[in-house]
């Protein structure tokens, strides 16, 4: 793409150089047949015009990349996933095309995440996928969503606590700053 980009300035270079601004050449012809066309800045600070904005175009490029690698960077790739070891979870000779069911796969590499005296519903029966993506995601911690949003999807009752949980969501506090996703030693997986 700067190639490119850089080969057409190139070439509109020459160009210039060898018969002027073409636009300049048009503004001449168009003023000496017509009455009334504005009159052109310099031909000097047209062609520089012309090249600062050309210039600006490629800065703006070159900005509009890292913004997107700045999301990549932002997100999260699952280990297995990323070093291509597909094996790990897929067997293509199996109906589900996974080494084991959907809600045991997970814990042949994370055993103990929910080791603990209470675990949250959907965690005990191995639905993570309900909040995880297997390969990749836009958010960190693989999750489906942005943190804000993950527990709002299922969690739409009326609360105990309702003022509290009413003051700390506005107040920029995620549930999982205060309740564990997986498992806790206290009742509601509080941290
Ligand atoms: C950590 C386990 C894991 C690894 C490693 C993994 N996958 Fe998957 N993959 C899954 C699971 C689980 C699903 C099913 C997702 C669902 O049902 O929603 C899936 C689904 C898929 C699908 C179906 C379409 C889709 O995206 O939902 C394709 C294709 C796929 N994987 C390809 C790959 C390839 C290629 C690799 C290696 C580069 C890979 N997977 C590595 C767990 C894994
Ligand atoms: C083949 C082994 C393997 C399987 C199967 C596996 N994982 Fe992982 N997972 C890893 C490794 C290795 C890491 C990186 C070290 C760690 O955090 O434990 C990881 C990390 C993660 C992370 C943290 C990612 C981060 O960016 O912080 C999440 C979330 C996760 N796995 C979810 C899952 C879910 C959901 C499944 C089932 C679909 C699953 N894993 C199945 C190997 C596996
Ligand atoms: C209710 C949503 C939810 C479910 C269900 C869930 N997770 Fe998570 N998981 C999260 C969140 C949120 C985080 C990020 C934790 C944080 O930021 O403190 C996370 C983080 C992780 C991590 C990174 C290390 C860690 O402990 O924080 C792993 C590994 C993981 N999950 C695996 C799993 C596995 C395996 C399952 C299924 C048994 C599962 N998760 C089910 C929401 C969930
Ligand atoms: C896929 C649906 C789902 C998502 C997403 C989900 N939960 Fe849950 N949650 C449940 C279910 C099901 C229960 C069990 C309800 C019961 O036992 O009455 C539960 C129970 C709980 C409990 C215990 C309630 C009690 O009365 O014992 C807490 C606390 C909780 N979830 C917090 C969270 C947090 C924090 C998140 C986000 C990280 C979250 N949940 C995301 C489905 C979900
Ligand atoms: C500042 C910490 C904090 C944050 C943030 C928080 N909670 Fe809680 N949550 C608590 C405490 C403390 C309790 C126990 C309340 C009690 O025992 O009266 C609780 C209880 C719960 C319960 C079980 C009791 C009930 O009312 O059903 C659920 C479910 C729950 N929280 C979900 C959530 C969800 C969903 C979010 C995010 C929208 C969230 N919490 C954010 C601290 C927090």
């Amino acid at each position: 793409m700067q190639m490119r980009l850089r080969l057409l300035l190139g070439v509109m270079c020459i160009a210039v150089a060898l018969w002027g601004c073409d636009p300049l050449t048009r503004h001449k012809v168009t003023s000496t047949i017509f009455d009334g066309v504005p009159s052109l800045p310099p031909a000097d600070q047209y062609c520089q015009d012309y090249h600062e904005r050309a210039l600006l175009e490629e800065k703006q490029l070159a900005s509009k990349k890292k913004t997107t690698a700045e999301i990549v960077e932002s997100g999260s790739s699952h280990p297995p996933y990323k070093e291509k070891r597909c094996d790990k979870c897929h067997d293509k000779s199996k109906e589900s095309g996974l080494i084991k069911p959907r809600d045991e796969l997970c814990f042949v590499c994370h055993p103990k995440i929910i080791d603990n005296y209470y675990i949250h519903g959907p965690a005990s029966v191995g639905s993570c996928l309900e909040c995880h993506e297997p390969h990749s995601s836009g958010q960190k911690s693989l999750l489906k969503a942005e943190r804000g949003k993950l527990c709002i999807v299922c969690h739409k009752e009326a609360r105990i606590a309702t003022s509290m949980h009413d003051k700390v969501t506005s107040s920029g506090l995620f549930c999982m700053d205060c309740h564990n996703p997986h498992a806790g030693a206290v009742k509601y997986f509080l941290r």
